[in-house]
């Protein structure tokens, strides 16, 4: 079955291609109101709201038309199956926002997965764009910053093994903290 957290990696592709700087990354375990949501911000170039429309419908077209991936139908699609919803706020220049909400315990909500890995596979092969991520489980929650981890290494780059293996360590430690 696929996973939520290769969307995300879908998704953040798409940032990245978009010259995004910044990346924000945001899981949002709200079990006690059956509530599940995954969003993500960027700062880069934004789309129009043309651009926004033919990329949320595979199907429409333009006169210009243009080839158009999946990844963003596929990602408002999970969310929608499992009673949830899909929005995306844009704007040129400025930076591109994606929300996805989804019924936590219906059976069409597909796993979130390893979404660890995926935030490290990203910051490991993007070391020059700062990400954020934040891990919310009921009323707690982390977060890991790389602007923060940044200034605490000097130069030492983020793709560094002893680095990514830290990463990985605070992730999981933080995760057993807050989902108890
Ligand atoms: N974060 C973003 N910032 C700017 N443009 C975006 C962003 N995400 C998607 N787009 C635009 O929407 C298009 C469709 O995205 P997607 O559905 O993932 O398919 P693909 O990446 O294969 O083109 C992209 O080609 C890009 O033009
Ligand atoms: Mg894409």
């Amino acid at each position: 079955m696929r996973e939520l957290s290769l969307n995300v990696l879908d998704i953040v592709q798409n940032s990245i291609t978009a010259k995004a700087t910044l990346i924000k990354i945001e899981l949002i375990e709200d079990i006690n109101n059956d509530i599940l949501k995954i969003n993500i911000f960027d700062n880069g170039k934004g789309m129009t709201d043309e651009q926004i429309k033919s990329v949320t419908d595979p199907f429409y077209t333009t006169r210009t038309t243009r080839k158009t991936g999946l990844g963003i139908p596929l990602f408002k699609m999970a969310a929608e199956m499992s009673g949830g919803s899909f929005k995306i706020e844009s704007i040129v220049g400025v930076g591109t926002k994606i929300f996805t909400s989804y019924i936590h315990s219906s059976i069409d909500r597909m796993p979130v997965g390893n979404i660890n890995e995926t935030v490290s596979m990203l910051i490991q092969m993007n070391p020059d764009i700062d990400f954020v991520y934040t891990h919310t489980f009921n009323e707690k929650s982390y977060s890991l910053d790389t602007r923060e981890l940044r200034e605490q290494l000097e130069d030492v780059p983020l793709d560094t093994p002893d680095v990514i293996e830290w990463i990985n360590d605070y992730l999981k430690e933080n995760d057993s903290i807050i989902t108890v």
